[in-house]
C-alpha cells in the first residue's frame, strides 16, 4: 500500500475546478502526485489553465454536469486518453438561500440539477469505468447542511443530504469492486462563492459563533480530507460522511 496521501500515478477528475474549493482540490491532488482532470463548464482555456509540474499535471476537461450525455462523452474520452480514472471528486455545486414558502419549481430544479442529479450522473459515468477496473475512490463534496438544518436552506440541505444517501448506497453497491464512496461535509469555507456573505462582519461573527475551533474554513481544510479519502490508504473507509466543520455539527 502506498503511503497516506500519496497519489502518484493516479488519474483524478474534479468537477467544478475553475475556482474556490474545486480549484484548491485540483491543486492539492496534483501536488500529491495525481494527474488531474479539472472539470470546467465552458471553454477550458477561459476557465482553467493547464499546469504541468514535475510528474503531476492539471488538464481542463469541459462539460456541464447538468448535461448527462455531454458528461458521459467527456468521461469516456478522458478514459480513452488517460487509460482510466482512479479518483472522482464531485465538487461542482450551487448554494442558494430561499424562504421555503416562496421556493419555486425552478429554484428546486436549479439546485438539484447540479448538486444531486449532476453528481449522480458524473458518478455513474465514472463508476462504470471504476467498477470495470476494480479500483476507485469517489468523494462527494457534501456540506454540514446535510447533517443539520440551516435557515433559508431547505432545498440546499435536501440536495446535500441526498448526496450522503447516494454515497452510502453506492458504497454498498461498489465495495465488492474496490470502489469506495465517501462524503466530506464542510462548514462555511471562504471562497468566491461565499465571500460576499462572509465579508459582512455581522454574518461572519454569527458563523464564527457556531464554530468551536474559532475560525472560518479554507479550501485547504477540505483538500486535506479529500486527499486522504482519495488515497489508497483509505480503503477500509466507505459510505462515511466526514465533517470538516470545526465542530459545528457536534453541538
Ligand atoms: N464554500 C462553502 O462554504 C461550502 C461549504 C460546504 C459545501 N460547499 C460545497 O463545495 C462545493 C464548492 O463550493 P465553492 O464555495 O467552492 O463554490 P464556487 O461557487 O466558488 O464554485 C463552484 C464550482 O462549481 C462549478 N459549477 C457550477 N455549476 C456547474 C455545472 N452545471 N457544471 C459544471 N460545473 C459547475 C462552477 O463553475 C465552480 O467552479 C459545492 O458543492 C458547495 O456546495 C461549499
Amino acid at each position: 500500500m502506498s503511503s497516506i496521501g500519496d497519489l502518484s500515478g493516479r488519474i483524478a477528475l474534479v468537477t467544478g475546478a475553475s475556482r474556490g474549493i474545486g480549484q484548491s482540490l485540483a491543486t492539492a491532488l496534483a501536488d500529491a502526485g495525481a494527474t488531474v482532470l479539472a472539470g470546467v463548464r465552458g471553454e477550458p482555456g477561459r476557465e482553467a489553465q493547464a499546469r504541468e509540474a514535475g510528474p503531476a499535471a492539471i488538464h481542463p476537461i469541459a462539460f456541464d454536469v447538468r448535461d448527462v450525455d455531454a458528461t458521459r462523452r467527456a468521461v469516456d474520452a478522458a478514459v480513452a486518453e488517460h487509460g482510466r480514472i482512479d479518483i472522482l471528486v464531485n465538487n461542482a455545486g450551487l448554494g442558494r438561500e430561499h424562504d421555503p414558502l416562496e421556493v419555486t419549481e425552478a429554484d428546486w430544479d436549479e439546485l438539484h440539477d447540479v448538486n444531486l442529479k449532476g453528481a449522480f450522473f458524473v458518478t455513474q459515468a465514472v463508476g462504470r469505468h471504476m467498477v470495470a477496473a476494480r479500483y476507485g475512490r469517489i468523494v462527494m463534496i457534501s456540506s454540514q447542511a446535510s447533517l443539520v438544518g440551516l435557515p433559508r436552506s431547505a432545498v440546499y440541505c435536501a440536495t446535500k443530504a441526498g448526496l450522503n444517501g447516494l454515497a452510502r448506497t453506492l458504497a454498498l453497491e461498489w465495495a465488492p469492486f474496490g470502489v469506495t464512496v465517501n462524503c466530506v461535509a464542510p462548514t462555511w469555507i471562504y471562497t468566491p462563492g461565499t465571500a460576499g456573505r462572509l465579508d459582512l462582519p455581522d454574518f461572519r461573527q454569527s458563523v464564527l459563533d457556531r464554530i468551536p475551533v474559532g475560525r472560518i474554513g479554507q479550501p485547504a481544510d477540505v483538500a486535506a480530507a479529500v486527499t486522504f479519502l482519495a488515497s489508497e490508504a483509505s480503503g477500509l473507509i466507505t459510505g462515511a460522511v466526514l465533517p470538516v466543520d470545526g465542530g459545528w455539527t457536534v453541538q
